[in-house]
């Protein structure tokens, strides 16, 4: 969460850091500001995003660094806003100062005074405090005292063209050409002829006419330029007019893609890991959790390997029991997920092989991961993942494929290599949740319903939903409504139920009629036509038949158009949800 900026070069610095802050919104726009340097550091904050900034594309310097947040210590305010500064030091931050408190309490001793309720202040008093005329000495020494995760960015008058930096469980880019940059993110600096590095965590780096990186002992360090496609980093809307409806667009060529890679994806290493495993142990957060729990219906029901799936904050303070022989896989559409990479740090150091199923390749959880899996979801811009929902569904559901194979059960890679047209198809006939959108307009609550792999589509769905129109919303297995949450259910109430197995359509119809009768309207997204044609239903879109394990790749399709549709009727950007980041690097 919240994205940081540095640069240092010949041109006014001011536009050039506002400009790389706009694509850096998407993990977060509490608030935002700058600070440029020239005799002095001078600073311009402001609530919101980073628009909001306007006023100060007149100032000038030709080095500086700036910050769009994503409160975590303090509301959202102007006063709460990066950049800090104390004295001779100003510095944005990413990440999350645990030991904050103690150390404020030791600067406000030596009578220095705080403010803004942050964490990241402290770090701008310590910086001064350390100082002896060697910037990069004193970034070591305070990062020596900090505990929690950060990328940091640093301007000290004492240091005139200077930028500064420090990684600890944050990500930071440097990028060189056309100036030396830093960001959170590569998009943020993309462009062509320049060349990249990633800081490693505990290394530091100084960015002047160009950019020297050091290790945790202060020792000069050579880095390797990282690989940057500009075109895929350089994010447009492609004629959308928000990148949620595009993405939800592009998952058909994605899977084409990865369908085409299919067997590339698993390497000996990975086949192995994967063939010598007892049980599997997923990990991950949000909507990469309901990828792990689709995963674990196919991987049960075609390769019979016993599997658990845990919400990744809750995994890390559980004591996991690790048995002998137990993969953990992590799935993380960002990879920078602070709540996934612990979780998968306890199992390594309880001995267990992870892999790392990620979006990112150049990310965190990639970095530490026995064995590393790309979903090539390509860069997914709308915090609302999509896409990257059904690439990884499309790899996870390959891997437990080739694993049923070489247990002598064939026959699904087929049924995979169908799946892209049929999400084609799936867009298409999606765009049918436009005729419902009326009915969710005003809701004060909606239920998803379904069972099976039905559920897990469901519970999805209603992420997709309460992320991006704020309407309250529950997914359900269809059978457990009846156990208390059916009381919720009035006069209008919108039920969005999820069908797509035959041996449980019955069932799943049941508790249709179940809440049609409390006044509900009833909605259905399924593959069994005749189902579609209850006169109980308000609305139903029907999508192609893929098969019950797989289902969850074509009918949260719908559902995502579905929470877009009503989002944008709602007059939300469904591409920035309230409250809401990307890439959630803060536990
Ligand atoms: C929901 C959403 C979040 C993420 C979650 C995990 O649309 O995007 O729930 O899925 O924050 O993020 P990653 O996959 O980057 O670990």
């Amino acid at each position: 969460m919240c994205g940081i900026v540095g640069y240092v070069g010949n041109r006014r610095a001011a536009p050039l850091l506002l400009g790389a802050l706009k694509k850096l919104e998407y993990r977060g726009y509490d608030s935002a500001g700058i600070a440029l340097l020239t005799d002095e550091i001078a600073v311009k904050k402001c609530t919101g995003s980073v628009s909001g900034l306007s006023g100060a594309l007149q100032m000038a310097g030709t080095c500086g660094i700036g910050h769009t947040r994503w409160a975590t210590h303090g509301a959202p305010s102007e006063q709460n806003a990066h950049p800090h500064v104390w004295k001779r030091f100003a510095v944005v931050h990413n990440g999350i100062i645990e030991n904050y408190k103690t150390l404020r309490a030791e600067c406000e001793q030596r009578g220095e005074t705080f403010y803004s309720e942050t964490d990241s202040e402290v770090i701008a008093h310590l910086l001064e405090f350390y100082f002896q005329g060697d910037l990069i000495a004193a970034l070591q020494r305070v990062c020596s005292r900090l505990s929690g995760s950060y990328a940091l960015a640093v301007i000290c008058t004492k240091c005139p063209g200077t930028v500064a930096l420090a990684r600890m469980r944050s990500p930071l880019v440097v990028g060189v050409g056309g100036g030396v940059w830093c960001a959170s993110d590569m998009p943020a600096i993309a462009a062509k002829n320049r060349t990249y590095y990633t800081l490693a965590d505990g290394e530091f780096a100084l960015l002047s006419a160009r950019a020297v990186f050091y290790d945790g002992e202060g020792r000069v360090i050579q880095k390797k330029p990282a690989a940057c496609d500009a075109e895929d980093c350089i994010p447009v809307k492609k004629g959308y007019r928000h990148y949620m409806r595009k993405e939800i667009g592009e998952t058909a060529s994605v899977l084409e893609n990865r369908s085409r890679m299919l067997r590339a994806w698993t390497s000996p290493a990975v086949r192995q890991a994967l063939g010598e495993a007892r049980r599997l142990s997923f990990v991950a957060c949000g909507t990469a959790y309901h990828a792990c729990l689709a995963a674990k219906c196919a991987f049960e029901a075609l390769a019979r390997v016993p599997c658990s799936v845990t919400v990744a904050s809750e995994y890390r303070y559980a004591d996991p029991i690790l048995e002998k022989g137990e993969l953990v896989i992590a799935v993380s559409q960002s990879g920078e997920t602070a709540d996934t990479i612990a979780a998968a740090e306890l199992a390594k150091q309880r001995g267990a092989g992870v892999l790392a199923v990620v979006n990112v390749t150049d990310s965190t959880l990639a970095g530490m991961a026995d064995h590393v899996l790309s979903v090539g979801a390509g860069r997914e811009i709308a915090v609302a993942a999509t896409k990257s929902f059904n690439a990884q569904l499309m790899l996870l559901y390959s891997l437990a494929a080739t694993l049923a194979e070489a247990k002598g059960k064939r026959g699904y890679g087929d049924l995979l290599k169908e799946l892209p047209s049929l999400a084609s198809q799936t867009v298409s006939v999606g765009e049918g949740v436009r005729a419902w959108v009326a009915y969710f307009m005003s809701a004060s609550s909606v239920y998803f319903i379904g069972r099976g792999a039905d559920h897990v589509a469901a519970l999805e769905g209603s992420l997709k939903l309460k992320e991006i129109t704020y309407i309250p919303s529950e997914g359900y297995p269809a059978g457990e409504l009846k156990h208390g949450t059916l009381a919720l259910v009035e006069q209008g109430t919108p039920v969005v139920a999820v069908l797509t197995s035959e041996r449980l359509a019955q069932k799943t119809m049941n508790a249709v009629h179940e809440v049609y009768a409390r006044g509900a309207r009833v909605f259905l997204v399924t593959s069994l036509a005749e189902q579609a044609r209850s006169k109980e239903l308000t609305g139903a879109v029907v999508i192609p038949e893929c098969g019950e394990i797989f289902s969850p790749m074509l009918s949260v399709i719908p559902l995502q158009l579905l929470a877009y549709y009503v989002s944008v009727a709602r007059g939300i950007n469904p591409d920035r949800p309230r409250n809401l980041a990307k890439s959630v690097t803060v536990e």
